[in-house]
C-alpha cells in the first residue's frame, strides 16, 4: 500500500530516471558550491587530483575524497561553512563523546529544506496535517527538538514543544492535550512508560496513535514492545546534526521495512568501513552522505559510523536504508569478538521477566576484558525467574554471538533511566596505555 499521489512532494513521485537526473545536477553544483567556497574542500580535492568538474555521473562521486569528524573538529567552529556569516540564521551543535562539539550553520533555505524534510517524514510516519504533535527531543542545541518542532509545524500540525525532561509533567500533557503524535528517543519512551505506570495511567488508553522514534539505535523487538505497551504505531527517524539533523530518512508507516532516504536532498552511500571501497546495494558497511541542496554547510562523502545497508525503494522510489545496527564506534570487541549493544537489546527483550532496561558494563579481569549485562526485573517476577533470566542472557549470548559473559538481574527502577540519547555502555576497563 503506497500513500495516496495527492499527499506526496512532487519529488516524492519522480520516477527513478527522474530522481537520478535531479541528483546528478543538484550533486554537480554542490560540489561546485563546496569547492568553490570552502577552504578544506578546495585543499582536499585537489590534493586528491579530483574537480567538481570530473564528475559526469552520480558513480564519478567515488573519486572524490572522505570528510570525516575529525576534519570536521580542525575546522571548528566556521571552518566548514560556505556562506558568510550573516546569511547564517541557525547554529546546532552536537556533543560528541570527546573532545569539541561539532558546530553546524543553516541558512534561511536550508531551515526551510529541512523543515520540509521533517514534515516529509512525519507524514510518511501517518502524521497529518491538524494532528496534535506532542514533541519531547530535547531543545537546544541538539537538532532533535527544533527539528522536529519546526517540520511538525510545517506540515500543519499543533505542536506541543515539551522537550526532555520533567516526566512526570509530561504525562500529564499527554493526558491533557491529546496528542495524536510523539516524537521522542526510544529509551525516553520508556521512562515515559513508567511514569505512566507509577501514575496508575494506562498507556494503551491515551490519545497516541504514532510515535517516532530516532537519534539512537532501537530494534524491532523494541518496536514490538513499544506497540504493545503503548498501542500505537512505532516508526523509525534517522538524522545527523552535520548532515541537516533529523528528517534524513524515515520510515513509512503503511510499510516499516526500512528507512527511506530524502536521496533528493541527501546521497548516500555504503563503503566498506575499513578500506573505504563503495559497497554494492544490499552489503553492509558505513552510511556516507553527500549533501545536495545544503548551503551553509554542504557536506561531501561526510563518514558517519552508521552501519547499515541499502536497498531499494517500496513505498517510495527512494532507496531504503535498513534500521541501524549501530556505530563503529559502539562496537565492544570482547576477546576477539565484536558486540553491538542492540544485539544485547534484542536478547534482553526476548528474556522472561526481564524490563526492557539494560546496561553493558565492561571490566578488566586479570588482563581479559570482562562484560556484565546488568537487566532489570520486570516487577512482577520472583526469585526463580530472576535466575532463570540470568542464565537464558547468559546462553543467548554464548550461541547467538559466540562470548562469554555474565548476566545481573537488578531490581525494578534501580537502573539510570534515558532523558533523551541512552548510553548502554558503562566503561569501567582499566587503562592499559
Ligand atoms: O540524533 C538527529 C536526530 C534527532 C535524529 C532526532 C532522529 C531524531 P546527532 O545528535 O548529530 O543527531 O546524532 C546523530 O545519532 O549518526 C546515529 O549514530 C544516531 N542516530 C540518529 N537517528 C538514529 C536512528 C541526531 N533512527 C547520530 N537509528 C547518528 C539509529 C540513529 N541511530
Amino acid at each position: 500500500m503506497t500513500q495516496a499521489a495527492d499527499l506526496l512532494d512532487p519529488a516524492e513521485r519522480l520516477d527513478l530516471d527522474g530522481l537520478r537526473a535531479l541528483q546528478l545536477e543538484r550533486l554537480r553544483h554542490s560540489l561546485r558550491h563546496a569547492y568553490e567556497n570552502v577552504p578544506f574542500y578546495r585543499e582536499s580535492f585537489d590534493k586528491a587530483g579530483v574537480h567538481p568538474d570530473d564528475c559526469r555521473s552520480l558513480s564519478d562521486l567515488s573519486r572524490f575524497p572522505f570528510t570525516t569528524k575529525v576534519d570536521l573538529r580542525a575546522n571548528y567552529p566556521y571552518g566548514m561553512f560556505a556562506v558568510p556569516q550573516e546569511r547564517i540564521r541557525r547554529l546546532h551543535a552536537s556533543s560528541g563523546t570527546t573532545g569539541r562539539p561539532t558546530v553546524v550553520g543553516y541558512t534561511e533555505n536550508d531551515l526551510h529544506m529541512w523543515a520540509d524534510m521533517v514534515a516529509r517524514s512525519l507524514r510518511a510516519a501517518g502524521g497529518r496535517p491538524g494532528d496534535i504533535a506532542h514533541i519531547a527531543y530535547g531543545y537546544g542545541l541538539f537538532t532533535g527538538g527544533l527539528g522536529a518542532h519546526y517540520g511538525a509545524e510545517r506540515l500543519g500540525c499543533t505542536v506541543i514543544p515539551a522537550s526532555g525532561g520533567m516526566t512526570s509533567r509530561q504525562v500529564t500533557l499527554i493526558q491533557d492535550l491529546n496528542p495524536s503524535v510523539i516524537m521522542v528517543t526510544p529509551s525516553y519512551m520508556l521512562t515515559l512508560l513508567d511514569e505512566f505506570e507509577r501514575q496508575g495511567v494506562d498507556p494503551r488508553s491515551t490519545s497516541l496513535r504514532v510515535g517516532v522514534f530516532g537519534a539512537e539505535p532501537w530494534t524491532q523487538d523494541m518496536r514490538r514492545e513499544i506497540e504493545e505497551r503503548f498501542a500505537i504505531d512505532a516508526v523509525d527517524i534517522y538524522g545527523l546534526s552535520e548532515v541537516i539533523g533529523p528528517g534524513v530518512a524515515q520510515e513509512c508507516v503503511e510499510t516499516k521495512d526500512g528507512l527511506h532516504i530524502w536521496e533528493d536532498h541527501f546521497f548516500p552511500e555504503v563503503v566498506d568501513p575499513i578500506t573505504g571501497e563503495v559497497l554494492p546495494e544490499g552489503e553492509q558497511g558505513e552510511l556516507v552522505f553527500t549533501s545536495l541542496t545544503k548551503e551553509a554547510m554542504p557536506i561531501v562523502r561526510y563518514r558517519t559510523r552508521d552501519l547499515t545497508r541499502l536497498l531499494p525503494g517500496t513505498a517510495r522510489v527512494f532507496r531504503r536504508m535498513e534500521k541501524v545496527t549501530g556505530r563503529s564506534d559502539d562496537m565492544v570487541i570482547l576477546r576477539g569478538v565484536n558486540l553491538f549493544p542492540t544485539q544485547l537489546e534484542e536478547i534482553v527483550l526476548r528474556t522472561p521477566g526481564v524490563a526492557p532496561h539494560f546496561q553493558l558494563r565492561l571490566t578488566t579481569s586479570g588482563r581479559m576484558d570482562a562484560l556484565t549485562v546488568r537487566a532489570e526485573a520486570r516487577p512482577d517476577a520472583d526469585a526463580a525467574t530472576r535466575e532463570a533470566a540470568a542464565r537464558s542472557i547468559v546462553q543467548a549470548v554464548k550461541d547467538g554471538i559466540g562470548v562469554s559473559v555474565e548476566a545481573e538481574i537488578v531490581d525494578p527502577e534501580s537502573l539510570e533511566r534515558s532523558v533523551g540519547k541512552i548510553r548502554r555502555i558503562v566503561d569501567l576497563r582499566e587503562r592499559r596505555d
